[in-house]
């Protein structure tokens, strides 16, 4: 039986993001005490002034860039955490195309200070966020964690890079304790409303693009293409809420602190849905009606990715619990709540 030693102090990299925050929640309600390191790039301080609303307790917030390793090994040090959840990074693929040297130091060259500054701390275990997208274009369905690796895109290939690193930290020195979490999509937001995902600008993803548009900021929705290879010819997806998401992240922190080890593992549903089904349920949730228009593939879609989700819940005895009908009421309330995002919060809390 794993269970949480009292107090146990875990760092959050990136801990304001949309996947940090909901994680900071559970970390907290699970008995660990939290420092968040962020640099506030794609995020805002509200998002942890309502995790501690939240989870009715309080968390440590520095300001601070991954990459400034005499700021970050201060941080650690000053946190006495034992273990690091590590979400900071740049997501969005097509600004990566973009703009790839942003992405290779940000996530690459962030990464190695990171792992300096543990090692300098003598803090060996660490969860990393990873991505489905290291599957590439799957070659089977549902994508086990033994599936061959590639990327398409300077975004993926971060995340692959940084997945070797870590194996190869862990050949060279085999007592630490690294988790490798294989993201799906996620989606949804806390069932307060208090916290969700708030893109800026418009949205990359389905699930926020069909909210804003249930909710009149966006007139339709763009459906990228429905002559895929799919029962009804628009992408499939494995979305997970990011509640289930972010419980698996506590589970993951409580099991490697058990034994010295580095995994691999999907956190996935099992379950595809297709962009019209992720609409007509959005629809179902909000009564409201979301209108679409076909047009072209995106360029670099695939059409069906899923997880084979079995690995976590024999390691973690975790699984996801959250449907369909969850995930869009949970962002139709977020959605609802905070119409513009954590933009019009009044409350900001001055991190230090
Ligand atoms: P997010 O952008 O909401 O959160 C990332 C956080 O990291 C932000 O608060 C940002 O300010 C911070 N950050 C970025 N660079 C930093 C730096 N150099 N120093 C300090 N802080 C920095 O993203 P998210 O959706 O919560 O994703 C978290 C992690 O999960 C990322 O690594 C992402 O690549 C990965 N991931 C996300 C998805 C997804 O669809 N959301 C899917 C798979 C993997
Ligand atoms: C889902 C489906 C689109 C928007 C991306 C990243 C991946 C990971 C998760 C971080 C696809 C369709 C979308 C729209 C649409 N992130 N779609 N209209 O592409 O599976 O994964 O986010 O690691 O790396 O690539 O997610 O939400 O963008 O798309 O029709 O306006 O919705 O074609 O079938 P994706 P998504």
């Amino acid at each position: 039986m794993i269970s949480t030693k009292s107090g146990q102090k875990i760092f959050v990299t990136g801990g304001a993001g949309y996947i940090g925050s909901h994680t900071c929640v559970e970390l907290l309600n699970a008995g660990f005490d939290v420092t968040v390191y962020d640099n506030f790039c794609n995020s805002q301080p509200e998002a942890l002034v309502r995790v501690q609303r939240i989870a009715g307790k309080s968390l440590q917030v520095v300001h601070g860039d991954l990459r400034n390793l005499t700021e970050l090994t201060q941080a650690l040090k000053n946190s006495g955490a034992t273990a690091v959840i590590h979400f900071a990074g740049l997501k969005a693929v097509g600004e990566s195309v973009e703009k790839p040297l942003l992405y290779y130091d940000n996530n690459v060259v962030g990464t190695v200070r990171l792992l300096e500054a543990m090692a300098q701390c003598k803090v060996k275990t660490l969860v990393f966020s990873s991505s489905a997208t290291v599957y590439g274009a799957p070659q089977q369905l549902p994508i086990p964690e033994s599936h061959p690796l590639s990327a398409t895109n300077p975004y993926g290939k971060t995340k692959l890079v940084i997945e070797d690193m870590l194996r190869d930290l862990f050949q060279s020195d085999s007592s630490w304790h690294i988790g490798i979490l294989r993201y799906f999509n996620p989606v949804g937001a806390h069932s307060s409303g208090q916290i969700g995902e708030d893109p800026q600008g418009t949205p990359n993803n389905l699930l926020p693009f069909v909210a804003q548009v249930a909710i009149g900021r966006r007139e339709f929705v763009n459906v990228w293409g429905n002559d895929y290879n799919t029962p009804d010819g628009t992408g499939v997806r494995d979305y997970i809420h990011v509640v289930d998401l972010a419980i698996g992240h506590v589970k993951a922190v409580q099991m490697l602190g058990e034994q010295a080890q580095c995994v691999a593992l999907n956190l996935g549903t099992g379950n595809g849905y297709s962009v019209m089904e992720m609409i007509k349920a959005f629809e179902a949730a909000s009564a409201k009606p979301v209108a679409y228009r076909v047009g072209p593939r995106r360029t670099g879609d695939i059409a069906s990715c899923y997880a084979q989700p079995d690995l976590a819940l024999q390691l973690l005895g975790w699984r996801a619990e959250r449907g369909l009908p969850a995930m869009c009421e949970d962002a139709w309330r977020w959605q609802q709540k905070n119409p513009m995002g954590y933009a019009a919060a009044g409350s900001v809390m001055e991190p230090h």
